[in-house]
């Protein structure tokens, strides 16, 4: 979900709705606001996109206002309509609220507000929580108050933001567990669940712990804990602007950022080199004592990210010799994993929120573990809870499938691999430099890809219409078909898998039918006969009436007879293909999705950060 909060001169229905549809990407299942004017608390609030809340605005517009809040919601306790929408009320109107997470506790609590006699009206465990705020103001203490004797009764994750229609002054807000920033103004202030929501407006921001509450007039931001000692809050500047949150001339954000990833990609490596031209990661907090030490390795993550991880296995092993694992991070704790001290898990994420990805890294915490991040935003939960980070710079990306968020979290992977080589003294450690300048080779051919983009387009648009598509790839390129077939999944809502093409005889070989499209990422020649095995697989599913789009690098003449239709990459390393493997991928859903007239950036029922278990 998106939160936003404002008190300051300007209108405040126009900054949260601003807002709003910045974090829109966050969830879109319905969207409210909520504002304090002469008095009086306002609220209004529709299912569906924010463009439906925004018609009823254009209709009955809310009274001028300088404090309000804001929501946009991705469902999950009650259905995504009306009544379940954000901001709730209490018993008698006088508080609003919005909410992330879930209160895990909210049947005990639902119990106790019906015996206090107050009727509830919607099936949200949020309601409940404005029910109990609203019971403490109305026995005559302030809202800031309330809030910390609230969030004491509550388990489970949420960030929780207020006003008050009898302080209209100032916005509470709280969280454990669930995103929030502060964006500090002058004479103003804001609330967001990332700084995209308040970019506009301002860029200096200040990062919340955990179990902080933070109150907010026009002129203050005091940020306590739940017992109300005044903490310390990180104040940071944000180094992209809004330019970099809009679409430029682009259709999708998601187009526009797979054409950002030469630059991404570029960025992600600045400055990762001292002046004798050994590794340096110096966002990273572990001492080369403790890595050398490391005997084992666990990659979590979800999604996209998770196949970033399955990619930095193959990096990590070969380079390092350091066993990995790799798992998805929902399944990390429920597994009983066996990790100790000398276990180093990399947490992969994006956005650095994803509630599975950092409930693995209590679990690894606790089991003293060291966890290090490799996320893409300054001051999110996941960076803050691990012992070390690496940050990519892809910059914001927006679209909910990631596109140059993978790309630079596999750079992050390369350099980790790297830099454990150099510490650890491996071969590898000896060849960084070659290594290096073929990673800084990659931005230029990204871009070549990118150029061809036209005739993947088109391919693209030749397969509307279809009802599956199934994906191959071998090493490397294993996590590039998994990752082409969910981006297919995502955006054009078509069935498609992803397989280890070695592993296609014993099974999935009998998906394939007459005109199936198969799309092989074919390894580049080398010296382990993983090309000419792929070649093999390529030709049985061609027997039996596949139809096969195949990616092969350039000059690759051997793949020709067998290829449908034939999409070339440049000429790279096997490691590093998945670099420039993605990318028509990328493109081909993006393509395909637009032409079947989906929402590319908004995907039905997923949300950029799913910051619930
Ligand atoms: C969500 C998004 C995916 C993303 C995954 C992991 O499910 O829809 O696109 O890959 O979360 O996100 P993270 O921010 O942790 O990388």
């Amino acid at each position: 979900c998106g939160i936003v909060g404002y008190i300051g001169p300007r209108a405040a229905q126009q900054v949260v709705l601003d807002g709003l549809r910045r974090l829109e990407y966050r969830g879109y299942d319905s969207a409210g606001i909520a504002v304090v004017a002469d008095g009086a608390l306002t609220v209004r609030k529709r299912a569906g996109k924010l463009a439906n809340l925004e018609k009823v605005l254009d209709e009955s517009p809310l009274p001028d206002a300088h404090i309000g809040i804001g929501h946009t919601r991705w469902a999950t306790h009650g259905q995504p309509n009306d009544v379940n929408a954000h901001p709730h009320t209490g018993a008698t109107r006088r508080i609003a609220l919005v909410h992330n997470g879930i209160i895990e506790n909210f049947a005990d609590l639902r119990l106790r507000i019906e015996a206090d006699n107050h009727e509830l009206t919607s099936e949200t465990d949020t309601e409940i929580v404005a029910h109990l705020l609203e019971l403490q103001v109305r026995s005559g203490i302030d809202l800031t108050t309330a809030m910390q004797r609230v969030c004491q009764q509550l388990e489970g994750a949420f960030t929780l933001v207020a006003i008050d229609n009898a302080d209209p002054e100032t916005v509470v807000a709280a969280r454990r567990n669930s995103p929030l920033v502060v964006g500090l103004g002058d004479g103003e202030n804001f609330l967001g669940s990332d700084v995209a929501a308040f970019i506009e407006f301002t860029r200096e921001a200040l990062e919340l712990g955990q179990d902080q509450i933070v109150v907010m007039t026009r002129e203050a931001v005091q940020v306590t804990d739940f017992a109300g000692s005044p903490v310390e809050a990180r104040r940071f500047h944000v180094d992209w602007d809004l330019s970099a949150a809009e679409k430029d001339g682009y259709d999708w954000f998601m187009r526009k950022e797979i054409f950002e990833q030469p630059h991404a990609v570029a960025d992600s490596l600045l400055g990762r080199r001292d002046a004798e031209g050994r590794l340096q990661l110096d966002e990273m907090r572990l001492a080369d004592e403790e890595l050398r030490d490391i005997d084992k390795i666990i990659i979590i993550a979800c999604g996209t990210s998770f196949y970033a991880g399955m990619v930095a296995k193959y990096a990590i092993e070969h380079w390092t010799r350091t066993p990995v694992e790799v798992e998805l991070a929902s399944e990390f704790r429920y597994r009983d994993p066996i990790i100790d001290s000398t276990t180093l898990v990399v947490a992969i994420s994006q956005s650095g929120e994803t509630a599975d990805t950092l409930q693995a890294i209590m679990h690894a915490r606790a089991q003293r573990a060291k966890v290090l991040a490799i996320c893409n935003t300054n001051g999110a939960s996941i960076p803050r809870e691990s012992d070390a980070v690496i940050y990519t710079h892809a910059g914001p990306e927006i679209g909910v499938a990631s596109t140059k968020g993978l790309l630079t979290q596999l750079v992050a992977c390369y350099l980790l691999a790297l830099y454990i080589a150099q510490v650890k003294g491996t071969r590898y450690g000896d060849e960084i430099e070659d290594i290096m300048a073929q990673l800084e080779a990659m931005p230029d051919h990204i871009r070549t890809v990118l150029d061809g983009a036209e005739q993947v387009y088109e391919l693209a648009r030749a397969h509307v219409g279809t009802r599956s598509v199934l994906f191959l790839g071998r090493h490397a390129g294993y996590p590039v078909a998994l990752e082409g077939a969910l981006k297919l999944k995502e955006l054009a809502y078509i069935h498609a898998e992803g397989f280890a093409a070695g592993e296609l005889k014993h099974g999935p070989i009998a998906l394939i039918e007459d005109g199936l499209p198969v799309l092989c990422v074919v390894p580049p020649r080398g010296r382990d006969h993983l090309h000419e095995k792929m070649l093999s697989g390529i030709q049985e599913v061609r027997a039996r009436g596949a139809r096969t789009i195949c990616l092969a690098e350039a000059g690759d003449t051997s793949i020709e007879p067998y290829a449908d239709h034939l999409i070339r990459l440049p000429k790279v390393p096997v490691l590093l293909q998945p670099l420039v493997a993605c990318v028509p991928l990328q493109l081909f859903a993006c393509e395909l999705a637009t032409a079947m007239g989906h929402d590319v950036d908004q995907p039905r029922n997923l949300a950029k950060s799913v910051t619930v278990e």
